[in-house]
């Protein structure tokens, strides 16, 4: 146990960081464009706050969530999702008493007692955005193209958008009834759980992951057969603004998502490549939740998308990210007398912002160079005794395979114009 970490979770080392740091840097220039400012939450929350807002009847909160009473008595969990967090602090800071919309973003560790498999752990990240203050169709749309282009710059191909309206509390008592109509003469055969959300939340079945479930669900009337005008209007406009901007999508009318606060639109971004876990993004809107959890009645919308599940997509389709190589600069020391140059050199090196290293082994000058090159450095500075006692140093370029003698006073700026 000591030396294992716990199932479901992982360890990003140098090597593998490198693409975090390009994908999480790409979601922050995208939101710079779009206007989105980073909110940063605490990774756990009162449970409360996810019981109501993520819903009683979802999966996450029936059986994903890490909840565990703290040494005060509170009941506490880790997040399994960014939404609620985000609404109780657009709540709680009081954002909705400035101009509206408020656009906010994260990324970050979710938490959820999943099974783990193939894109699919118990500590996951997610970069999600969370507009707040704006039901205009045309918000929808933006974040939905939002999320398109950043999967575009990322590389991927194949994606499937698939978009659906899953009503308004208009429209909900009819599609309840329609729902709780067609799973009636079935309700034997669903598995408990679906039983138990027939009365508390019928819609919810069409999202069971039992086959038995899905089965009798097949034929079930959908969210597009119960809609309000309202919502009806909405979902048509929403869908002319995304041809308007040459977003491609499909209407699925059987996507619920999972989880319960969604009103109006939801979406979700499916690739083909990673198997059971296909879903590498999704979201919708919310206008009930902020009331919800506190708040004045506010509309909201936003998406989150899987960094893991990206990454993984990516690697299948064989994309390779830009990321950036070892040291400019490695300084190869021979004899003991020119350590101290080589130490100085080393910090004046960077100084000037060059990415320099050193032997700390007391390695052979062979084994320094077989060194340098694992680190895959471009420059070897070569600081030998004798050299140094008439002032120069060997410069070696890796690459090209040269090297050249480089008064050590003038080093610095022979590598600043090199590198
Ligand atoms: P979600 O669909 O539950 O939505 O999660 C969003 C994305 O997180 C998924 O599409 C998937 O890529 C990734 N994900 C979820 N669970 C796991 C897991 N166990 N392991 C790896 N990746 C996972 C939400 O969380 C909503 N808060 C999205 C949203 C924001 N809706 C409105 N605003």
């Amino acid at each position: 146990m000591l030396t294992t970490r716990p199932r479901g979770t992982n360890d990003i080392l140098p090597g593998e960081v490198e693409k975090w740091q390009y994908l999480e840097e790409l979601a922050r220039q995208v939101c710079r464009e779009y206007g989105y400012g980073e909110v940063r939450t605490p990774v756990f929350e009162h449970t409360e706050l996810f019981a109501r807002g993520v819903g009683e009847t979802t999966d996450i909160v029936e059986k994903e969530m890490y909840t565990f009473t703290d040494r005060g008595d509170r009941s506490i969990t880790l997040r399994p999702e960014g939404t609620a967090a985000a609404v109780r602090a657009y709540v709680e800071n009081k954002l909705y008493a400035m101009p509206q919309p408020i656009k906010l973003f994260y990324i970050g560790p979710m938490f959820r007692y999943d099974r783990p498999q193939a894109g699919r752990y118990r500590q996951f990240h997610q970069f999600g955005v969370e507009v707040f203050g704006s039901d205009s169709p045309a918000v929808d749309a933006e974040v939905i193209a939002m999320a398109m282009d950043i999967y575009e710059r990322i590389g991927l191909k194949d994606l499937e958008l698939h978009i659906n309206s899953v009503g308004c509390p208009d429209c909900r008592p009819i599609l309840r009834e329609k729902l709780q109509e067609h799973f009636r003469p079935h309700l034997a055969n669903l598995c408990p759980n679906c039983q138990g959300r027939f009365e508390r939340n019928p819609l919810r079945i069409l999202d069971c992951k039992n086959e038995k479930c899905q089965n009798i669900g097949r034929h079930a009337p959908t969210t597009l057969d119960a809609l309000c005008a309202a919502c009806d209007s909405h979902f048509e406009l929403v869908k002319s603004y995304l041809d308007a901007v040459g977003v491609q999508y499909i209407v699925d009318n059987r996507l619920v998502r999972g989880l319960d606060y969604y009103t109006r639109t939801a979406f979700e971004i499916m690739a083909r490549d990673i198997g059971a876990q296909s879903s590498v993004g999704g979201g919708g809107r919310y206008n009930g939740l902020i009331e919800e959890c506190g708040g004045p009645p506010t509309p909201g919308i936003g998406f989150a998308l899987g960094l893991e599940r990206i990454l993984l997509t990516a690697e299948r389709q064989g994309i390779t990210f830009p990321v950036t190589r070892g040291p400019a600069v490695f300084i190869a020391t021979v004899g003991t007398e020119v350590e101290k140059q080589a130490f100085t050199l080393l910090q004046q090196l960077r100084r000037q912002g060059i990415a320099a290293e050193k032997d700390y082994l007391g390695r052979s000058l062979k084994a320094q160079m077989k060194y340098a090159g694992k680190l895959d450095a471009r420059l070897v500075i070569i600081l030998g005794e004798e050299e140094v006692a008439r002032g120069v140093a060997v410069v070696r370029d890796m690459q090209a395979g040269e090297q050249q003698e480089v008064p050590m006073g003038g080093m610095v700026d022979y590598i600043k114009a090199k590198s």
